[in-house]
């Protein structure tokens, strides 16, 4: 089975729970600054998890919906609008949204490049003309300057051994989860990213029919280099 159909349940959950709602509310306030808009939008918030993004937009009063593959994560999040589907086929028609936002590296989870770009197509197919998208990517750079190949963590009295490697072949970022599962039992997950550098996002981005505005290194707004810590990138359909 596909790693991203097994890591993202109850013990993804435990192991981000410092990903959190004040997290999200950071984010938006980002976002905020930068596409703010006159009214109200409808936003899809793309791989919305338990919908902490979505939450904090609605609280703001956007018309913003989720969509996520994992059931388990989508029950877990406070009541609102959501849809559970895959990023690639996505269950909306075209020009539905004002705003795409693809938070927190939900980005380069397939084998191949085809069925990665076809995300893109189809954040640009779901897109208003002249709406505007988000994606927020981890800097590879940064990644394999402070890669840490072994840690362990403790998370709520829950222990989780982390295995990280970068293979040079498949330029994908590998981790292997080893914790005792939500059920009592030891379990191992694998996280597998394809690690795109942003030429490469902003190409296949291009080739879509989207245009990139800006890049950012950081929600804290700091420019895009070598060791920033996120690759934020920021743009619209051209209409
Ligand atoms: C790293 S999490 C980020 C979740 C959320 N954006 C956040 O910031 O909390 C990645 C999300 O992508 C979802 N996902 C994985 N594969 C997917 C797919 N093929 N289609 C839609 N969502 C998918 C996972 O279920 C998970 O919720």
């Amino acid at each position: 089975m596909a790693w991203y159909r097994e890591w993202f349940g109850e013990e993804y959950l435990d192991l981000y729970s410092h990903r959190n709602s004040e997290e999200a509310e950071e984010h938006v306030r980002f976002l905020l600054e930068r596409l703010a808009p006159a009214e109200p939008r409808a936003v899809l918030d793309l791989a919305c998890g338990a919908g902490r993004h979505t939450a904090a937009l609605r609280h703001l009063e956007y018309r913003a919906v989720g969509i996520d593959l994992s059931l388990t994560l989508l029950s877990r999040g406070r009541p609102m609008p959501a849809a559970s589907g895959d990023m690639r086929c996505l269950p909306f028609l075209h020009g539905t949204f004002d705003w795409v936002l693809n938070f927190f590296t939900s980005f380069g989870y397939f084998e191949n490049e085809q069925e990665n770009f076809r995300v893109l197509e189809e954040i640009f197919r779901v897109l208003a003309p002249g709406g505007s998208f988000l994606i927020d990517l981890f800097n590879i750079d940064h990644v394999l300057t402070h890669l840490e190949p072994r840690e362990t963590l403790e998370r709520d009295g829950r222990r989780a051994e982390i295995h990280r490697w970068y293979d040079e072949r498949t330029r994908r970022l590998n981790k292997r989860i080893e914790l005792v599962g939500a059920d009592g039992t030891p379990k191992a997950f694998l996280e597998s990213v394809r690690a795109y550098r942003r030429d490469e996002v902003v190409c296949g981005l291009q080739w879509a029919g989207l245009e990139v505005t800006e890049t950012y290194g950081g929600f804290d707004g700091r420019s895009f280099d070598f060791d920033s810590p996120r690759l934020i990138l920021v743009g619209r359909h051209p209409g």
